[in-house]
């Protein structure tokens, strides 16, 4: 969107729209009136959270959604979207996601999520549509020499393929703006989403063991594990555990909303945290959470996570300044629309 346009005459490519982040961002955007295409190709996502997309915004807005299944790296699929649809502009969430696996799997991680990036930019270069939001992680500023990070903290070495993929994809999308200065260029650095929809329809609704804390804790809350893993108990924290700055998926949401706004009739390349500047611990993480569902939840003291940082968090004075977003939750609301949206679905969307 190099030119700016009100929102009912934009139409917004939402890749990964079916996944945590991107629904709710897609619910957000349907509710300021923007029309909206997902491009999921479900492979960690359900279909049936377009149906709780369609319940939250209701039928009217529902309309202005359209839903392709396909891959993002597959390129004759996104020439046939950008061929049916006028698209303004691209949020790109798609991608692999779990730090983990990425390290048994690097070849599978750097060829989907690189590849499918440079699949996106090109058709979207073709189809002369230069505005991309870019869904990057605060995991690009690796061990921090300092806190809070802001948006000038030097870009350190990655942990795991993973975040090497958000850090190198940062690189190809600066690298193209340099190439064509018409691009417009958002990378939005994430801390760490929890929560959920506050109806209980939407949230996270990870496959298998979940590898981050809080859909780990909400299944200990809903009796799915027995107890929490502590990884770490002898950082120079307070309390000894990691620190992190958690924020509510639906901040993340409006973040993009904010983004999408303010880029309109820019070029570019601009860097934002999206965080809450707050750190919170594992052990305070999990006393919240026991307030929310209203018992003591069970915990062990484990040995520290490989690749695990003592703590980080964000300064986000430049979001505040440049869009006018700030984060409206803490940790307890965090936590509320987490056992909720846990508690109506134990199974998640297969529930
Ligand atoms: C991780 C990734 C980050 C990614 C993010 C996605 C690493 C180094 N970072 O962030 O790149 O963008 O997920 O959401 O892997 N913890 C426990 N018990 C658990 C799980 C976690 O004590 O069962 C602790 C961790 O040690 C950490 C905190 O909880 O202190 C948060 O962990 P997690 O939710 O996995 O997120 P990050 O590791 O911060």
């Amino acid at each position: 969107m190099s030119q700016k346009r009100d929102p009912q005459d934009s139409c917004i490519l939402v890749t990964g729209g079916a996944g945590f982040i991107g629904s709710h961002t897609v619910v957000e955007l349907l509710e300021k009136d923007y029309q909206v295409v997902i491009v999921d190709d479900l492979s960690n996502a359900s279909e049936k959270v377009l149906d709780r997309i369609d319940a939250i915004v209701g039928e009217e807005r529902a309309a202005r959604l359209s839903f392709y299944r396909a891959d993002v790296g597959d390129r004759d699929a996104l020439e046939a979207i950008f061929d049916d649809n006028q698209i303004d502009a691209v949020i790109h969430f798609a991608g692999y996601k779990a730090v983990g696996e990425s390290v048994k799997k690097p070849i599978e991680y750097y060829g989907n999520n690189i590849g499918s990036t440079l699949a996106l930019v090109d058709v979207m270069r073709e189809h002369g549509c230069k505005s991309i939001i870019f869904s990057s992680s605060a995991t690009v500023y690796g061990d921090p020499d300092s806190l809070p990070l802001t948006e000038a903290s030097p870009k350190k070495a990655c942990t795991n393929p993973y975040g090497w993929t958000k850090w190198m994809i940062e690189q190809i999308l600066s690298d193209l703006h340099t190439a064509d200065p018409e691009w417009n260029v958002v990378l939005l650095r994430y801390f760490n989403p929890i929560g959920a929809h506050p109806t209980g329809l939407m949230g996270e609704d990870p496959k298998g063991i979940p590898n981050n804390l809080l859909p780990y804790v909400a299944q200990v809350a809903v009796g799915k594990r027995e107890s929490v893993h502590v990884f770490g108990s002898d950082y120079d924290t307070p309390d000894g555990t990691g620190v992190r700055d958690y924020i509510h998926v639906m901040d993340l949401a409006s973040g993009h909303a904010a983004a999408l706004a303010w880029m309109g009739g820019r070029t570019g390349v601009e860097i934002f945290n999206l965080g809450t500047g707050k750190g919170t611990s594992v052990l305070q993480i999990i006393e919240a959470f026991s307030s929310a569902c209203g018992r003591e939840l069970p915990y062990v003291l484990e040995p520290r996570r490989a690749g695990d940082v003592t703590a980080n968090y964000a300064d986000c004075s430049k979001a505040r300044d440049e869009m006018g977003w700030e984060a409206r939750f803490g940790i307890d609301e965090m936590c509320r629309d987490s056992w909720k949206w846990q508690s109506n679905n134990p199974n998640g969307y297969e529930g």
